[in-house]
């Protein structure tokens, strides 16, 4: 029996062949994607010029991101080479390249109840603490996810409040989520989610409780999606038209800042962050050697910080 390639060249499997069988031409699977390869001039110049839009700081080592997460752009822009591509998204006046570019080289990774920590964290302390000290002053409780991807670090939280206060909360609370990636924060402002998103970090009840099945989806209900507000906004610019929080959470997206860019960015943070107010990071980060400002706190499994 004569075996066949993709390219349909039958292949010679006589044990006895004197020569041997010439190698056969490979010819692309259709519908299989040819990779333009980036060159390292390339990779100097995306680098830098992502970095210039998100503070995404590509490694030289992880350069075969650029390949891999543009490709498909290339491809649907019909360019050959990452030099077209790079003067096409420049002189884009719309900027949805450079967006869509964004949006490929973001990494949205999230779950909900991510780490379950700090939202028991915020359940057993922050919020009891929050609520006592602001028992009869007016203005709101502000709570803050800084790169809250699709959403399901501030649903995780309102779900959180909700599951405390109830239905009908006498307390002022606004919840915002902001991202730098359009497509992430128009799924976080839908609320909706696919088999595997949903799956993830949810347990039944919760699921049937706060989300209504939408054909192959599902969708977060009212009351939890009217809580929090949604905003584009990029974590490398001025931090001036945000006022002051009582909750921040910033997690797994300092991790691709370079350490100055971290710095700033915790500085940022840290001065608009209320004087008794509480910052949650990712449960690999540490502001040791990062920030002085703020000082590590436990409690229970739990880390937060408090500004000194
Ligand atoms: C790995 S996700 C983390 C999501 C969520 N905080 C969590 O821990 O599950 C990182 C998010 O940071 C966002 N991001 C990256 N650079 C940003 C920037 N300069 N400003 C705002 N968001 C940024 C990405 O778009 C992405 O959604």
């Amino acid at each position: 029996m004569s075996l066949t390639t993709p390219g349909n060249i039958s292949r010679n499997t006589s044990p006895n062949s004197a020569a041997p069988a010439p190698k056969p031409e490979l010819k692309p699977i259709p519908g299989m994607r040819k990779t333009v390869k980036i060159t390292p001039a390339e990779v100097q110049l995306f680098s830098k010029y992502i970095y210039g839009l998100c503070g995404i700081n590509i490694e030289a080592s992880k350069s075969y991101l650029l390949e891999t997460r543009l490709g498909r752009m290339l491809e649907n822009e019909k360019c050959d080479s990452f030099t077209t591509f790079y003067h096409k998204i420049k002189s884009d006046p719309s900027k949805k390249l450079e967006h869509q570019m964004v949006d490929a080289m973001t990494t949205n990774e999230t779950l909900f109840f991510r780490d379950t920590n700090p939202f028991e964290l915020l359940k057993h302390k922050i919020l009891p603490e929050v609520f006592d000290r602001r028992m009869g002053k007016s203005g709101a409780i502000r709570i803050w996810s800084a790169a809250c991807s699709t959403g399901q670090e501030i649903y995780s939280i309102a779900i959180t409040l909700r599951e405390l206060l109830g239905p009908t909360p006498t307390i002022n609370l606004k919840l915002m989520g902001t991202d730098i990636s359009d497509a992430a924060i128009k799924q976080a402002s839908y609320g909706v989610y696919n088999k595997f998103e949903i799956e993830r970090g949810l347990p039944q009840e919760r699921l049937q409780r706060y989300f209504s099945p939408s054909g192959e989806t599902w969708r977060i209900k009212d009351e939890i999606r009217s809580m929090a507000s949604f905003q584009k906004f990029n974590l490398m610019g001025s931090f001036a038209s945000l006022g002051k929080f009582d909750i921040i959470f910033c997690r797994n997206v300092a991790i691709y800042f370079t350490f100055e860019d971290r710095v700033k960015l915790f500085e940022k943070i840290a001065d608009v962050l209320e004087p008794d107010g509480y910052l949650i990071i990712g449960a690999t980060e540490s502001l040791t050697g990062v920030c002085p400002r703020f000082v590590p706190k436990r409690h229970l499994k739990a880390i937060f910080y408090q500004l000194k």
